[in-house]
Parts: structure tokens; C-alpha cells; sequence
């Protein structure tokens, strides 16, 4: 069991230059992480499909700098940022305050000059969220910087610690580090499972095996609240410990279906998560809805279909309008016809992402 202590390193060397690229995808939480307490502690756990298309891919360039050790604590992280190729200010900020959180258990960061390049395979207004698959991506590349100073480190630490510096970066990013389903949080019938990092979920069923999540874009603007102010909302929410106690409740549940193939029965928890979690928003103080008309409009239209045809599709949502409709991949042709014909309309400019569960960060180098 690694517990937070036995992610400070303590023994390492050091190297003049390094280049690292990784590849890190996007996630969908079946269960949702909704609420959590001090240093990034899920208030409940939670469990995801890893994505295979929507990713980030970020490259890494280490130079070793000029400094006295003594002096190593005065000084300021230096790093250069890089989006699509063109230098980003604005994202700074968030990288900033990713190193102040991880420098404890990465004391070496402050000896070497970054240069980040990143870029995602989908744009970046499209409204999908990039943190999940931006930090994993970082933290990789962080790791193998770690393996470099310290090639005794094991696989397993190797992942188990890129995952618990990703959720350090952003919660729901440390299931973005491997595949293809992924728990986070303490829970009593998953052993292994932790609040510090993401552990996989073995032993699918083949009837989720490859399982398609098409991303129907409904509102590509900027969130009116964001995840952060969301999450915070759950403290003093009068429903807070009900949720929670289900999520674990679901989590049991839906642990059991992914291992016996009943679709239906996935069917039933999906989608309720997906409007508690919107239901807890709604029932905040302050109150707030990220659901658009169009949203319910292909809600609805899923409802009709599935019931008509017997089908079983269904969906999902993040903290957003958009929607991921997810469904076995014996049913691709049919549900994507049924998403051409009757939901696209729905969707801003007509655009969707055609994705399906993957395997986790790669390493490209
Ligand atoms: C609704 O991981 O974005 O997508 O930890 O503050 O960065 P921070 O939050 P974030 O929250 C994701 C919330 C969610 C549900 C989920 O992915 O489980």
C-alpha cells in the first residue's frame, strides 16, 4: 500500500539535457468525482472509461541550470510554455501552481529549466475539458525525468506515481494514466484502490470491451462555472453525504456489471450519475445549470431511440453541456446513423468526436 511519504524522492542523481514525449488521453467518469477535501482528496470515488482519440501530447525538454544547492529553495521554477507550437501565457498559471503542489515529492524540479510543447488532437474550444489529459501528459514526462535521475525506480512505482502527481495537477486526471477502466478513491471492494492515484479495473467483460463514446459537441463556449468552484460547492451542500454514500453504493455496482456484460443494468447507473451530478449543481447554494435546451433536446431523443429500437445506447455527461453517447461497438453502424440523423442538429456547427475506451498514456519517444 504507497502511502503519500513513499512518493518523495529522496535519492537521485542528476543530467545535463533530456528530451521526453508522452501521450496522455481524455477520460469518462461513469461514477463522478464530485466534491473533495484538502490537497485533492476525492470526497467520493469514482471510476472511468480511459479515451483513445482525445488527447494531449506533450513534449518535454530538460537543461540542467546553473545553481549553488544552497540556493536552490530562493528560487523560481523556470519553464517556457509552448501551445500548438506558439508560446502560451495564459497557461502558466496552472503549470505554476502543478509544480509548487508537486515539488514536495519532486524536490528536484527547481535544478533544471523546462521547455513544455503540447498540443491536443482536439481543438481546444471544442469545450472538451483538456486538464484531465494535459496534466496526465505532464506527468509522465515528469516521471521519466524522475527514471532518468533514478533508473532504479520500479514499472509499477513509475505509474502508480505519475498517476498521484496528475491528480495533484487536476483530480480526474489521474485516471488518464492507463487503461482501460480506471477506479480512483478508496473503496472497500476494490483492493488497492486509494485516494492518492488511480488504480486499473481488471476483469471486463467483452460486451464492454472497445465500448464507443461519441462526444456530441452542444456548447463550445466558455463554462459559466468552473469544475473548481463546482467541486467547492459540495461542502455545506445538504445532499453532500447522501451523494456520497451512493457514489460508493454505484461504484459497487457498476464494479459488478462490468464484470458480468449486463449493458441494461450499466444503462440504469450511467445515466443517473450523470444527472445527480448535475442535480448537485442545480442544488448548490449558489445554484447553477451547464445543461443547454440542446442537451435535454438529445437526451430525450436517446430516451425515444432506445425504447424503439432496443438499442442499448446511452449517455453521459461532464461538467458541461456536451454529451457523451456511449454504446457497445456491435451497435456502431446503427448508432452512428441514428446520431447523423436525428442528433447532430443539435450540435454546434454539426460537430461530434467519434472516440472509444483506450489504453492509457504512451510513450512516444
Ligand atoms: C464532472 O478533475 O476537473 O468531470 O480536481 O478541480 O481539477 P479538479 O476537478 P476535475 O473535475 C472533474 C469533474 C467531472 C467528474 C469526473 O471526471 O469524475
Amino acid at each position: 500500500m504507497l502511502l503519500e511519504k513513499d512518493f518523495i524522492a529522496t535519492s537521485y542523481q542528476s543530467i545535463e539535457t533530456a528530451i521526453f514525449e508522452w501521450s496522455a488521453p481524455s477520460n469518462i467518469a461513469l461514477v463522478k468525482y464530485w466534491g473533495k477535501k484538502e490537497r485533492q482528496i476525492p470526497a467520493n470515488p469514482s471510476i472511468s472509461f480511459t479515451l483513445k482519440n482525445c488527447k494531449t501530447i506533450t513534449k518535454l525538454e530538460v537543461v540542467k541550470r546553473n545553481f549553488d544547492k544552497l540556493s536552490l529553495t530562493g528560487m523560481e521554477f523556470s519553464f517556457e510554455l509552448l501551445f500548438e507550437g506558439k508560446p502560451k501565457e495564459d497557461f502558466k498559471p496552472k503549470i505554476q501552481k502543478f509544480f509548487e503542489r508537486i515539488e514536495q515529492f519532486c524536490p528536484f524540479l527547481k535544478e533544471y529549466h523546462f521547455k513544455i510543447d503540447t498540443q491536443n488532437t482536439f481543438p481546444h474550444s471544442s469545450g472538451i475539458a483538456s486538464s484531465a489529459s494535459g496534466m496526465a501528459a505532464l506527468a509522465m514526462n515528469i516521471m521519466s525525468l524522475e527514471k532518468a535521475i533514478n533508473p532504479s525506480i520500479s514499472d509499477e512505482y513509475f505509474y502508480a506515481k505519475a498517476s498521484f502527481l496528475a491528480r495533484l495537477g487536476s483530480g480526474s486526471a489521474c485516471r488518464s494514466i492507463k487503461g482501460e477502466v480506471v477506479v480512483w478513491g478508496n473503496h472497500a471492494e476494490i483492493s488497492g484502490s486509494s485516494d492518492l492515484f488511480g488504480v486499473a479495473l481488471t476483469e471486463i467483460h467483452q460486451n464492454f470491451k472497445n465500448y464507443q463514446d461519441t462526444i456530441l459537441l452542444v456548447d463550445k463556449g466558455e463554462k459559466q462555472v468552473s469544475s473548481t468552484v463546482g467541486h467547492d460547492l459540495m461542502h455545506n451542500h445538504p445532499f453532500a453525504e447522501r451523494r456520497f454514500n451512493q457514489a460508493h453504493e454505484n461504484l459497487s455496482k457498476i464494479k459488478a456489471i462490468l464484470t458480468s456484460g449486463n449493458v441494461s443494468e450499466f444503462i440504469k447507473i450511467v445515466e443517473s450519475e450523470a444527472l445527480t451530478l448535475h442535480a448537485m449543481m442545480m442544488t448548490s447554494m449558489p445554484y447553477f445549470i451547464l445543461m443547454k435546451p440542446n442537451t435535454l433536446e438529445i437526451i430525450n431523443k436517446i430516451w425515444k431511440y432506445r425504447t424503439e429500437t432496443q438499442v442499448p445506447v446511452c449517455f453521459t455527461l461532464d461538467a458541461g453541456a456536451n454529451v457523451h453517447v456511449l454504446y457497445p461497438e456491435n451497435v456502431k453502424e446503427k448508432v452512428l446513423q441514428f446520431i447523423q440523423d436525428e442528433l447532430i442538429e443539435y450540435c454546434q456547427n454539426g460537430q461530434y468526436i467519434c472516440d472509444e475506451i483506450g489504453n492509457g498514456a504512451q510513450d512516444l519517444k
